[in-house]
C-alpha cells in the first residue's frame, strides 16, 4: 500500500462551499489555498476535492463537460495546480474526483456519438441499434438526436453511460469488455487520469465506481477487471497513485478490482447507517450512538467485521463522518453523541474521512434543490468561519451566495468552538492528535473486537497495544474484560469517564476511553 496512506486522514471539500476569496459567493481554488493550515491544523492530512471541472452542473459537477479544464467558477488550471503544490508544500495529499462511468450530455464525446454518421465517438456510450429498440433493463433515453438508436443513462437523465461493455452480451448493441470502442473508451479514461497525475494531483476518489460494465455479475466481476487494468496502467507511470472507490463493497473493490480504498457508505438500513442516520419521518430514532437507542454494536459489525477482515492486509475499508450526498449527522446527533461517534470512527482502521463543517456539527438545512442535489443540498450549504457576514464565508451580497449560510445565532462557527475548550472542533483536533501519536494507528489489520454483547451497549476493541471502550448509552455501564490484565493499561484519552474495577471496566453515561498498554 502506497506509504502514505497508512497515516492518511481526509478532509472532503465541496469546492463549492468551502471559502470564497473573490467574493463572487462561490467558493474557488484560492479560498481552499487560504484554508490549508486550518486543515493541517485540525489533524487532516489529505483532501478529496469534488468534481471540479467544466460542467453544465445539473449534477453539482458530477456531469463532466470536459476533464481537462476547470470549472471557471473555482478559478484557473494555474491555480489548482497552485492548490496542489501548496498542499505537497504542507506534507499532504490531494485526491480529485474522477467520473468515469457518466459525461454529461453537452460533453463533446456525447454531442458526436450522437451524430447519424458514423464516427470516431460512435460506440463512446451505450446505444441501441435503432430509435425503436428499447435498452431493456436500463434507464434509457430515445427520440432526441439524430442518431438512430436509444442511449443508456448511468445515473440522471443528464447523464449519458460511457461504454465498457457488458459482461455477457446477450444483443447486436452490446459490446464484449474487450471491444475496440470499449478498450477506446478506458483508454480515453486512463488519458484524464495521467493529465491531472502530471499535473500534480495524488490520485482520485473514483465516482460510482462499481458501474462500468453492465450486466456484470454479483461481485462485478467485468467492472473488475476493467479496473485492475485501468489502475495497472496509470501505476506503471505513477506507482504512488491512489485509488479510493465510491463502492461499498471492499471484497470487490480493493480485493479484486486493485483500489487501495472503499467506502463504508450509507445505504438505507445498512451497518454504517445505522450508527448515525437510522431514523424515520415518524420521529423514530434508533441510530447506534443517540443516547437512548436500543442497538448493539453487533447490528454494525455484522456486516463490516467479514468486509474488513477480507481485505484488510490489502488496502482500507474507509469511514466517514458523511459526505455530500447523506444528511448531516449533527442533524439528529447531539454534541456529545457526535464526539462519541467520531471518536470511534476515527479510531478504527482505514483512512477517516471528515466532511467539511462536520468538525464543528453543522446543521443540515432545508431547502429547494440546488444542481441537482434535492435532499442533498441541505448538507451543501457554506462553510460557517465565524460571525462575520456570510459566517466568513464570502463577502458577496447574501442572495448572491451559491446556498445560503445557516441562520441563527446559535449556528455553529469554527471562531466560536475555538474559544469553547469542550467544543466538537477541539474534540475533533484531540482525537486526530491521539490517533497520529501512536503507530498502532497505523497498523490497519490489527483490529480485535474485545466486548459486544447482545446485553451492553458498550464495546471495546483493541489495536495492538491500544484498548478503545466506548459508551453510548445514558446509564453507567461496567463490562466484563476477564482476559485483560488491570496492569498496565495508562488512560491516554477519554470523554467522560471510565476506570478499572477488577478485571472489569466501568464506563461512566456516554463516554469513550483510550488506554494504551505501554507504560
Ligand atoms: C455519486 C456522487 O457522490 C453523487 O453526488 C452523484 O450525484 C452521483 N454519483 C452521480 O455521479
Amino acid at each position: 500500500m502506497t506509504e502514505w496512506l497508512k497515516e492518511a486522514v481526509f478532509y472532503e471539500i465541496y469546492p463549492q462551499s468551502f471559502m470564497d476569496s473573490n467574493g463572487d459567493g462561490i467558493g474557488d481554488f484560492n479560498g481552499i489555498i487560504e484554508k490549508l493550515d486550518y486543515i493541517r491544523g485540525l489533524g487532516c492530512n489529505a483532501v478529496w476535492l469534488n468534481p471540479c471541472y467544466d460542467s453544465p452542473f445539473k449534477d453539482a459537477g458530477y456531469d463532466v463537460r470536459d476533464y481537462r479544464k476547470v470549472a471557471e467558477r473555482y478559478g484557473t488550471e494555474e491555480e489548482l495546480c497552485r492548490l496542489f503544490g501548496e498542499v505537497h508544500a504542507r506534507k499532504m495529499h490531494i485526491l480529485l474526483d474522477l467520473v468515469p462511468g457518466h459525461t454529461s450530455e453537452e460533453h463533446p464525446w456525447f454531442i458526436e456519438s450522437a451524430k447519424r454518421e458514423q464516427n470516431e465517438y460512435s460506440g463512446r456510450y451505450i446505444w441501441t441499434d435503432s430509435w425503436f429498440q428499447r435498452a431493456e433493463g436500463f434507464p434509457y433515453i430515445a427520440g432526441e438526436c439524430e442518431r438512430n438508436g436509444a442511449y443508456v443513462l448511468n445515473y440522471f437523465k443528464c447523464q449519458p453511460a460511457l461504454n465498457y461493455g457488458f459482461l455477457k452480451p446477450e444483443e447486436s448493441w452490446q459490446k464484449p469488455l474487450d471491444h475496440p470502442d470499449c478498450m477506446a473508451t478506458r483508454a480515453a479514461v486512463i488519458e484524464i487520469m495521467r493529465y491531472w497525475l502530471a499535473k500534480g494531483c495524488d490520485g482520485f476518489r473514483v465516482d460510482m465506481a462499481d458501474s462500468l460494465v453492465k450486466n456484470d455479475d454479483a461481485v462485478k466481476s467485468g467492472t473488475c477487471k476493467v479496473w485492475r487494468d485501468m489502475i495497472t496502467r496509470v501505476q506503471e507511470e505513477y506507482p504512488d497513485a491512489v485509488f479510493v472507490s465510491e463502492w461499498n463493497r471492499p471484497t470487490s473493490a480493493i480485493g479484486m478490482a486493485g483500489f487501495q480504498m472503499d467506502f463504508f457508505l450509507d445505504w438505507a438500513g445498512n451497518g454504517y447507517h445505522l450508527l448515525m442516520r437510522d431514523y424515520d419521518a415518524s420521529g423514530r430514532d434508533d441510530s447506534f450512538f443517540k443516547r437512548d437507542s436500543r442497538r448493539r454494536i453487533s447490528d454494525f459489525l455484522e456486516e463490516y467485521l467479514p468486509q474488513y477482515e477480507a481485505i484488510k492486509d490489502q488496502g482500507l475499508y474507509c469511514l466517514i463522518t458523511g459526505n455530500h450526498d447523506m444528511v448531516r449527522a449533527a442533524c439528529h446527533l447531539e454534541e456529545r453523541e457526535l464526539k462519541l461517534a467520531y471518536a470511534f470512527l476515527f479510531t478504527m482502521p482505514g483512512a477517516p474521512f471528515l466532511y467539511y463543517g462536520d468538525e464543528i456539527g453543522m446543521n443540515y438545512q432545508d431547502l429547494p434543490s440546488k444542481e441537482g442535489g434535492y435532499t442533498r443540498t441541505g448538507s451543501r450549504t457554506p462553510m460557517q468561519w465565524d460571525n462575520g457576514i456570510n459566517c466568513g464565508f464570502s463577502t458577496a451580497a447574501p442572495e448572491k451566495l451559491y446556498l445560503p449560510v445557516e441562520q441563527g445565532e446559535d449556528a455553529p462557527t469554527v471562531a466560536a468552538q475555538e474559544k469553547r475548550a469542550d467544543s466538537l472542533l477541539h474534540t475533533v483536533r484531540d482525537l486526530l492528535a491521539v490517533r497520529r501519536r501512536y503507530a498502532d494507528f497505523q497498523d490497519h489489520a490489527n483490529l480485535k473486537i474485545r466486548y459486544a454483547s447482545k446485553e451492553q451497549r458498550s464495546f471495546a476493541y483493541q489495536r495492538g497495544k491500544l484498548l478503545m471502550l466506548c459508551n453510548p448509552s445514558g446509564q453507567e455501564e461496567e463490562i466484563a474484560l476477564s482476559d485483560f490484565a488491570q496492569e498496565p493499561w495508562k488512560k491516554q484519552y477519554e470523554i467522560g469517564t471510565g476506570e478499572w474495577k477488577g478485571r472489569s471496566y466501568l464506563l461512566g453515561a456516554q463516554s469513550f476511553v483510550i488506554l494504551s498498554g505501554e507504560k
